[in-house]
């Protein structure tokens, strides 16, 4: 894409993560206008995007009528849908009514609804050059259906699928970014044995394997407008920041803490069963140590972008913490 004109892009999901990044990135760009979607527009992330000059809308993933009305004149859309506000929400509300269905089914399907929303809206937007979608990769498909239930994988997946299917003129003008695992990702907190002094990180996955990490806060936005103004349509992109084995974030953890780490291989009925650890989560786990984060699926990397990215590494991110706090919490 070309650009000497301002173009508009607009951002769903704006006021998270990864959707704040994409919007503070172009913000800072004067070649973009930047459209923020969110269903509080007086929540104070809103605001905030407001204040540093983007035009706020209110929409709602649910409701497509008002997609397609904030994404009118759009060049570019950011859709990231989320599929844990929805999992937690359900989990409170089961702990009241013993018949609601599964957390994950409810979020699962919800999420999938709010990516068809957003698809159709979008494909009905005659100014779109590139659609960009957030998603994980396709565990089922890519395990042969060994692993299928980590629902906020296969949500993800199902949306690009769809698209790839049923919008076909949609599908020629998107991109997709697979996120690696953020860097605030619980599973990369290890915590204290008491007995031993070390940091322990208990994981499901074999330390050889590699595990890509990136500060979605940071480094989505760049990645998203490389995809948008550099990359073709069609590229499909494993974003991180850095991709150490889990031996190397070991590593990496104890330089940055000065703090002796070490990492407990666990099964994953152990997890489940003693820590309580959600199916949810440990299926992904259980599919990254026999398949690898994203499988065979030839995923394009940073390093093979045509114009690189500069994002801060893991190791630099970490250097920079508030250890006193984080050493607090990790007892
Ligand atoms: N944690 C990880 O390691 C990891 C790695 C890769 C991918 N992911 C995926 O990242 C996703 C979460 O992204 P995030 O961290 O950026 O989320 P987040 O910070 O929790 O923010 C959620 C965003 O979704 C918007 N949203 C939710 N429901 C909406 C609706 N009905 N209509 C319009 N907007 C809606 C919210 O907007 P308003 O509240 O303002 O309306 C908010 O901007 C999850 O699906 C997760 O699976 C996570």
């Amino acid at each position: 894409m070309t650009s000497q004109v301002q173009k508009t892009i607009v951002v769903v999901g704006a006021t998270g993560n990864q959707g704040g990044s994409v919007a503070n990135t172009f913000l800072a760009s004067p070649n973009w206008r930047v459209r923020c979607l969110t269903r509080n527009p007086s929540s104070e992330a809103a605001q905030a995007l407001s204040t540093a000059g983007a035009e706020v809308v209110q929409a709602d993933l649910s409701l497509e009528p008002s997609l397609s009305e904030a994404f009118q004149g759009a060049n570019a859309i950011f859709v990231n849908t989320d599929f844990w506000g929805t999992y937690r929400a359900r989990i409170a509300a089961a702990q009241t009514d013993a018949s609601a269905p599964s957390s994950a089914v409810v979020a699962f399907d919800t999420e999938v609804l709010h990516g068809k929303n957003a698809a159709i809206a979008a494909s009905k937007v005659p100014t779109l050059e590139r659609f960009v979608y957030s998603s994980l990769p396709p565990m089922r498909k890519l395990s042969q259906g060994k692993y299928g239930q980590s629902y906020h994988w296969e949500a993800k997946s199902v949306i690009v699928e769809f698209i790839e299917n049923e919008l076909p003129e949609l599908a020629k003008k998107m991109s997709v970014i697979y996120l690696g695992a953020y860097n605030t990702n619980p599973m990369l907190s290890p915590r204290l044995d008491p007995s031993t002094g070390a940091y322990v990180f208990a994981m499901a996955i074999s330390k050889d394997r590699k595990l890509p990490i990136v500060d979605a806060r940071e480094s989505t936005g760049p990645f998203v407008k490389a995809l948008i103004e550099t990359e073709p349509a069609g590229t499909k992109f494993l974003a991180y920041d850095s991709n150490p084995t889990i031996e190397e974030i070991v590593g990496i953890w104890s330089r940055a803490s000065g703090k002796e780490a070490i990492c407990k291989q666990l099964t994953i009925e152990f997890m489940h069963e003693q820590l309580k650890i959600p199916m949810e989560l440990l299926e992904a786990m259980a599919f990254i140590e026999e398949y690898g984060y994203a499988g065979d699926m030839g995923l394009v990397e940073p390093d093979g972008l045509s114009t690189k990215v500069q994002t801060k590494p893991f190791e630099e991110w970490l250097k920079e913490k508030d250890w006193t706090e984080i050493l607090e919490k990790g007892k």
